[in-house]
């Protein structure tokens, strides 16, 4: 974990970025994919992989159980050999600082009978428990020890068995895990209530191309019938573009460029954050349509004039399960809005604490009032200024690190944001793709924490 900061030249509302930026593979897909090797009885290679601070985290827990993992950061691509496993004790340190390891102790399970590790603390955007996961293991049969934090959890002598489990609410890394967990468990479960996130999708059509059973991928309601371990073949799995980096650069261009160009992405899994765009009269060009190549082309150049007779409707976000608008892209989303003309109400439905950045917001210049902890009113239009040194911002969580930074590039001076380690989470090299594009954003090294 470092802590080095950010030192960013603010451009006083002027839009001059202008470029293009290519999109990496998904984060919040290439972890699961990770924890799907061990469903492997031969090597997983997967690619197109993000050289992000998680996919390090997650290879070195799974090293630290024997794994063999080799990743390549030239060719984007990690290989892992589950056989060379030896244990099922995950480091509790590691899968308590991140969230994405809780999504091995299924497959773990599934595999070996056993697993035990430390639950991931809630963290900044709210208490994000681990309730249905456990609830979803008991149900195919495993106790649960339980010491504080730290969990114990043992199959059945004879394995996993098939289960119907209803999600109380939709659980993308539930979801994730429960289904992969069935992969190997004996007789047909069923998942209920499940999100229908991309790379759900995404991974549930990869496990069935290496010999799993699942039926109703995309919808709602899941079957999987359990069977024996996957084989790849030497079939790779094919990261599909980061969605939240493409809607996080669809909003930074919007607000700083006059023209940007998103390369390598998806378009068709961004399209609320693009209605949301050309409803407040931003030009959003989908130049090519393609999953894996696709490109769209932000444009400011000649604003359309939104204001019918100087009042432009109010925008209004619902934080929603996909396709709904993300939350993961709500803080950008913000940071945007409080530049727009007009009032805005956002509603964060997924996570109970995931406007902490408001305030730095509102100490920016920003019109915002928090009406509860998951309902802000915007009042658009206020220009941001820089804080001083001695007010330094900082990243709250991924997502909210990423608005900070676009807050501080639309400001006026010059901006300190500390704590990028949480940006360097979920977008590789931001800095460097940011000067790219005509910004002054300097990265300044803090010593190892
Ligand atoms: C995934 O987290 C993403 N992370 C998150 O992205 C994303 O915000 C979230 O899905 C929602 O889209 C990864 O994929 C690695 P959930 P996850 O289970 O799976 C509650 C980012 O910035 N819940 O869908 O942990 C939970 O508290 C990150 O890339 C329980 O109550 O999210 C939340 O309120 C942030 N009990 C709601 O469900 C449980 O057992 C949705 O959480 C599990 C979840």
């Amino acid at each position: 974990m470092h802590n080095d900061h950010f030192v960013v030249q603010g451009l006083a509302g002027e839009k001059k970025l202008r470029g293009m930026v290519v999109i990496n593979g998904a984060k919040n897909a290439v972890l699961k994919a990770m924890a799907a090797s061990v469903l492997f009885e031969d090597e997983l290679c997967l690619e197109n992989v993000p050289d992000t601070e998680d996919v390090k985290k997650l290879s070195h827990l799974l090293s630290l159980v024997g794994m063999q993992i080799t990743f390549d950061s030239t060719k984007r691509n990690l290989c892992m050999k589950a056989e060379t496993i030896t244990g099922t004790d995950l480091d509790p340190d590691t899968t308590k600082a991140m969230r994405g390891s809780v999504m091995l102790t299924g497959p773990m399970l599934a595999r070996y009978g056993r697993v035990s590790f430390s639950a991931p603390g809630g963290c900044v955007i709210g208490a994000r428990p681990i309730d249905l996961y456990i609830e979803g293991y008991k149900k195919m049969g495993a106790t649960i020890e339980q010491k504080g934090d730290h969990f114990t959890i043992v199959a059945p002598k004879g394995g996993l068995k098939a289960a119907e489990i209803f999600f109380p609410l939709q659980t993308v890394g539930g979801t994730e895990t429960l289904m992969m967990t069935a992969v190997l468990a004996k007789g047909k479960t069923i998942l209920k209530n499940c999100a229908m996130e991309p790379e759900i999708v995404s991974l549930a059509e990869f496990l069935v191309s290496c010999g799993a059973t699942i039926k109703g991928i995309g919808s709602t309601t899941m079957e999987i019938t359990g069977g024996p371990l996957l084989t790849s073949g030497g079939a790779p799995y094919v990261t599909i573009p980061d969605r939240i980096e493409t809607g996080s650069f669809l909003f930074l261009g919007a607000l700083c460029a006059s023209e940007l160009r998103i390369e390598r992405c998806n378009p068709a899994h961004v399209e609320s954050a693009i209605h949301l765009l050309r409803s407040v009269g931003v030009s959003v060009e989908i130049e090519k349509n393609d999953p894996y190549k696709g490109v769209i082309c932000v444009s400011t150049k000649n604003d359309s004039k939104q204001e019918k007779n100087g009042v432009r409707k109010s925008v209004q976000i619902r934080t929603h399960e996909y396709p709904g608008f993300p939350t993961d892209i709500q803080s950008p989303a913000v940071t945007f809005l409080t530049q727009v003309q007009g009032d805005s109400q956002v509603f964060e439905t997924i996570f109970e604490g995931r406007f902490k950045y408001v305030q730095d917001l509102i100490r920016m210049g920003a019109d915002i009032t928090e009406m509860n902890p998951r309902e802000i009113l915007i009042r658009g239009g206020k220009p941001l200024r820089a804080l001083g040194k001695d007010e330094a911002l900082q990243a709250h969580d991924i997502r909210a690190g990423f608005a900070i930074v676009m807050a501080a590039l639309v400001a006026e001076g010059e901006s300190v944001i500390s704590n990028i380690y949480y940006i360097d989470r979920g977008y590789e090299k931001l800095e460097e793709r940011l000067t790219a594009l005509g910004a002054s954003v300097k990265r300044v090294l803090g010593q190892k924490a």
